[in-house]
């Protein structure tokens, strides 16, 4: 019969020596020694051993017997100090000697062990999420999620924030990515969007006075996936009246601050500034690393008497050269290394990789012919005997991310990472627009974000690719982990932003015109921030992987292959929605 638990596995200690309890889990581990019985039983508080012996009832020390592993079992029994206590368990140094054992619940047999580093394959973890959520590990890593939302709530609240659900079913938002659409029933023909973000419900409740939003929200983006990226993720999004870059950032920090603190108990400092440009220069990246040097340098000046193709080629199509050095990489890299991280780099758009393994009479590798004055090339990248310097020739748009990434998977594999390190920076100072291949502007962040208050007047003109905006990023070891802007709330700099973007009026009404007309019904100044739940939570659990941070992932193709999501639906109900499909999986 199903008792009231008085323990939970993970809890007993020396103290409870004697004491009569209940427990109840699921076996992790089954032994049976010469009539001696052991189960381990695990709940999401821990383990506990417990031990079927001639102290035990008949009818215990039978039921233990039938107890399988991952079966659902409960106990009652008294706690003894374990005859040999294991240092391993927070509870080894106890036992309970079984008087009642009962099993609540079989399994069929297991997919896959859970005990020790899960070796399945993720495809048949995913499958079985359930199980695969059994192991330690992944229940940690939902524990800290639920701190994070505990702790940014509590930290908000405490700053003036309102929590405040904004729609799920919507018109689509601009974050620039594809939207998951959802068709009415009642309006044939029509489709509601889900959210990329709840961008702008937050700013008209901003017009709305709401003065402090802040949502933990679900937002919906059909992109390319990767490991840091999910098509359904979940934002701490705020947004804030009367607010200045300065404002936003401070508030940031003091969340971010808090969340910190109450995971890890760890103090993070005041978080430094780095302009954008600058970012690239010295890392290639706009979520620069900053754990670790290795920093890119700009060898076209050294190389500008090169006769050496890749090289000639870049620099006479107006290219760059950048590169960084490995210290003491001259050995240790055989040709396969060098190949794989050739081919890291392609990946990327670079046409190849040049390296140089420096000597002290030569450098050998492909850039040994590139450099026309040994003395120099050295100074300028800053190698010597022993290093390796691996360059890369070509378009910014190439190298600059090429190398940027090399630096990071070269520095992975190196082991050049110091573990257990939060390095912050806030990006800022970002170009408003970026132009497409085909040379038209589009915005870098979303169109309602603000350029910097002095560049405004470069609208329209031709150092409109020069305007800065009032955006900000904030990273950690390399991973954006939030974004957000000062918005434009005049009507007048809105439409020029518009046309700059070749946003017809009429386009602009249609799609964002419910903001449009928001703003100009007295819209305070405002600007908010968005932070990637997820991605904090990857960070502070170290978890290599966003789905092992999130109860019920997708892969990367976008399946829940737990529920089977995305499925075929009947006809009949494709009819009523009033949609056909035109090509099925
Ligand atoms: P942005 O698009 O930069 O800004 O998103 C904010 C943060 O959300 C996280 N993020 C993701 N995490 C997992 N999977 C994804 N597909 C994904 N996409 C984004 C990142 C990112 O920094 N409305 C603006 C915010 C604002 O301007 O206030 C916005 O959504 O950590």
């Amino acid at each position: 019969m199903l008792t009231r638990r008085t323990h939970t596995c993970g809890s007993l200690r020396e103290s409870d020596i004697g004491a009569d309890v209940v427990v109840q889990g699921w076996a992790s581990a089954v032994r049976d020694r010469g009539g001696v019985s052991f189960v381990v039983l695990r709940d999401r508080h821990g383990t506990v051993q417990i031990t079927a012996d001639e102290r035990s009832p008949d009818a215990a020390r039978e039921a233990m017997k039938g107890v399988r592993l991952e079966y659902v079992v409960q106990v009652r029994g008294e706690v003894v100090a374990r005859y040999r206590p294991n240092a391993d368990m927070a509870t080894g140094a106890v036992e309970i000697i079984a008087r009642e054992v009962e099993i609540l619940s079989g399994t069929r047999p297991m997919p896959f062990r859970l005990d020790g580093h899960a070796d399945a394959h993720e495809e048949t973890r995913l499958r079985h999420r359930y199980l695969d959520l059994r192991r330690p590990e992944l229940q940690h890593n939902l524990v800290v999620r639920h701190q994070v939302m505990l702790a940014a709530r509590k930290a908000l609240a405490e700053l003036d924030f309102l929590e405040i659900e904004t729609p799920i079913l919507t018109r689509a938002t601009p974050e620039g990515a594809r939207d998951y659409l959802v068709p009415s029933r009642v309006h044939p023909g029509w489709w509601y969007a889900l959210p990329q973000s709840p961008q702008i419900f937050k700013q008209i409740l901003m017009v709305a006075g709401m003065d402090r939003y802040m949502q933990i929200c679900r937002c919906f983006r059909d992109e390319d996936l990767r490991v840091d990226r999910q098509p359904e993720f979940t934002q701490i999004d705020l947004e804030v009246s009367f607010a200045t870059q300065d404002l936003i950032l401070e508030l940031s920090e003091s969340l971010i601050r808090a969340v910190w603190q109450a995971v890890l108990g760890r103090e993070i400092g005041p978080i430094g500034r780095m302009p954008y440009a600058e970012a690239i220069a010295r890392f290639g990246l706009d979520a620069p690393d900053l754990r670790f040097g290795m920093e890119l340098v700009d060898l076209g000046p050294a190389l500008a008497e090169s006769t050496f193709p890749p090289v000639r080629s870049a620099l006479d199509a107006g290219g760059i050269i950048r590169g960084f050095v490995l210290k003491g990489g001259a050995t240790g890299n055989s040709r396969k290394v060098l190949d794989a991280w050739t081919a890291f780099v392609r990946n990327y758009g670079m046409g190849g990789l040049l390296w140089g393994k420096v000597a002290a009479d030569k450098i050998s590798g492909p850039l040994g012919k590139a450099i026309p004055e040994r003395e120099a090339f050295l100074a300028a990248a800053g190698a010597e005997d022993g290093d390796l310097v691996l360059v890369g020739a070509g378009t910014p748009g190439t190298v600059n991310p090429g190398m940027g990434r090399l630096r990071v998977h070269v520095a992975k594999e190196k082991d050049l990472i110091p573990e257990d390190t939060f390095a912050f920076t806030w990006i800022v100072d970002f170009p408003l627009f970026e132009r497409t291949d085909e040379g038209a502007l589009t915005s870098v962040h979303h169109p309602f974000t603000a350029p910097m208050p002095e560049h405004v007047d470069w609208l329209g003109t031709d150092k409109v690719d020069d305007i800065l905006s009032d955006a900000y990023d904030l990273v950690c070891n390399g991973l954006e982990m939030g974004g957000g802007s000062i918005r434009i709330h005049r009507e007048d700099t809105q439409n020029r932003i518009f046309d700059s973007l070749g946003i017809e009026p009429a386009e602009a009404q249609d799609r964002f015109g419910w903001l449009l007309d928001a703003l100009a019904h007295g819209a305070p100044p405002h600007g908010g921030i968005a932070f990637g739940l997820d991605r904090m939570v990857m960070l502070l659990t170290g978890a290599a992987s966003i789905r092992d941070v999130i109860a019920f992932p997708k892969t990367t193709s976008a399946q829940c292959l737990m529920s089977g999501a995305p499925s075929g639906v009947p006809v009949a109900d494709l009819d009523e929605l009033h949609v056909a499909n035109t090509k099925q999986s």
